[in-house]
C-alpha cells in the first residue's frame, strides 16, 4: 500500500532539544507529529498540555495529531485547537457524548479521531463511523512508550477496516503502540494507513533517519 503515513510520537524524544528532534524527523520525511497528551488520571502517566502543542506548532508546518488521554476530553478542545493541532483523537472509553465532543472538533477546524483501547469492543465505535476522519487503533494500553505490540491488535485492524469500507472509506485507520521495523508491515497489510512510531524513532542512540528509512523499506517490501 503508497498511501501509508508514517509519524513519530514525541513521547520519547528527548525534550531538552525538541526542535531537533522534530527537525530531525521532518527532514526525515515523516507525514505528521504525533503529540500524546495524559493526564495522569485516565492513564498512569502525565505529559504535557497545550503549551507544548503551542511550541510544536512554532516549529514545524506538518500536520499534529494530538491523542488525549485524558478524563473529560470535552473540556479541553478548544484549548488544543487553538493551540495549532490539526487532528484531535478521543477515547471512546472517556467520552459519555462522543457524538457531540466529534462535532465540537470539526466546529474548531480541525480533524477528528476515535480512539479504542486494546480491550475495548470495536462496536463501542462503528455507531460513530459517519462522523469521524480517523480511527484510532491502540495496539498498547495506553500510558508508555516502548510497550510490546499486542498481537490481537492485526484482526481488530482487519476488522475495523472491513467496516471503514463499508461506511466511511475515506476515514484513515491509525494504529498506535509497539510498532517497530519488525512489525509495521503485518500492521498496514493488515488494513492500517496511518501509523504512530514513537521508541523505535526516538530513543537514545536511535537515529531518526536511519530509523524513518528502515519503517519505509519494511512497507513496502
Ligand atoms: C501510548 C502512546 C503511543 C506511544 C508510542 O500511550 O499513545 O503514542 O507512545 O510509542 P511506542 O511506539 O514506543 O509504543
Ligand atoms: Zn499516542
Amino acid at each position: 500500500m503508497s498511501d501509508v503515513l508514517l509519524g513519530p510520537s514525541i513521547l520519547t524524544a528527548n525534550f531538552h532539544c525538541l526542535a531537533d528532534e522534530i527537525a530531525a524527523a521532518e527532514a526525515a520525511g515523516v507525514d505528521f507529529i504525533h503529540l500524546d497528551i495524559m493526564d495522569g488520571s485516565y492513564v498512569p502517566n502525565i505529559t504535557f498540555g497545550p503549551v507544548i502543542v503551542k511550541s510544536v506548532r512554532a516549529l514545524t508546518g506538518l500536520r499534529l495529531d494530538v491523542h488525549l488521554m485524558i478524563e473529560h476530553p470535552e473540556r479541553h478542545l478548544e484549548s488544543f485547537a487553538a493551540a495549532g493541532a490539526d487532528l484531535v483523537t478521543i477515547h471512546v472509553e472517556t467520552c459519555v457524548h462522543p457524538h457531540a465532543a466529534l462535532t465540537e472538533i470539526r466546529t474548531l477546524g480541525a480533524s477528528r479521531g476515535i480512539a479504542l483501547n486494546p480491550a475495548t469492543p470495536l462496536e463501542t465505535a462503528f455507531e460513530v463511523l459517519p462522523f469521524v476522519d480517523q480511527v484510532l487503533i491502540m495496539s498498547v494500553n495506553p500510558g508508555f512508550g516502548g510497550q510490546t505490540f499486542i498481537p490481537t491488535t492485526l484482526s481488530r485492524i482487519e476488522r475495523m477496516r472491513e467496516r471503514i469500507e463499508r461506511e466511511n472509506p475515506s476515514c484513515r485507520l491509525e494504529v498506535d503502540g509497539g510498532i517497530k521495523a519488525s512489525n509495521i508491515a503485518q500492521v498496514v497489510n493488515a488494513g492500517a494507513n496511518m501509523i504512530v512510531v514513537g521508541s523505535a524513532i526516538y530513543s537514545p542512540g536511535v537515529s531518526v533517519a536511519g530509523a524513518v528509512r528502515q519503517l519505509r523499506d519494511a512497507i513496502s517490501a
